[in-house]
């Protein structure tokens, strides 16, 4: 399964703590985009696809919500519910995104500008496709 759990350095000091994404270091893609999921209503599924070329890195900055991550051949479920932690996810991972908390807000960033044609949203395309 292409995916794995990044513990990130934090930096804390008197005044508070910071982390910092850097690729190479502990993020291993160079950005081109990030966007954060917040507000969600409680009992929905977000996500629901797969991408044929973006990596992502999730992080729960506030609250905490499960991501099922799917490589069409077996399925695993993470929590993410603190800020020290990464989830990285390679391309091609069927991913749902789901039991937001309360206040919850998923940064999400990305190796790739958006493109509506990398997405696949149907999860029969997405089993014919990984398992080409
Ligand atoms: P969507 O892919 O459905 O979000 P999620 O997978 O997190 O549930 O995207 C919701 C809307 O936002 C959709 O109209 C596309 C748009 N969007 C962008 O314009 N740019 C982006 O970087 C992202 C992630 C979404």
């Amino acid at each position: 399964m292409d995916y794995k759990l990044i513990d990130m350095k934090v930096f804390g000091d008197e005044r508070g703590r910071l982390i910092s994404f850097e690729k190479g270091n502990n993020c291993p893609f160079e950005v081109k985009r990030s966007f954060y999921i917040f507000d969600t209503i409680p009992g929905v599924v977000r996500g629901s696809h797969a991408n044929r070329n973006s990596e992502f890195m999730l992080i729960a900055i506030s609250g905490s919500c499960k991501i099922k991550v799917d490589d069409g051949k077996k399925q695993e479920i993470v929590e993410l519910n603190t800020p020290h932690q990464g989830l990285y996810l390679g391309k091609m991972m069927w991913k749902d995104m789901y039991d937001f908390s309360y206040n919850a807000i998923l940064l999400v960033l990305t190796n790739t500008m958006y493109d509506e044609k990398e997405y696949i949203r149907d999860y029969d395309e997405f089993l014919k496709e990984v398992n080409r």
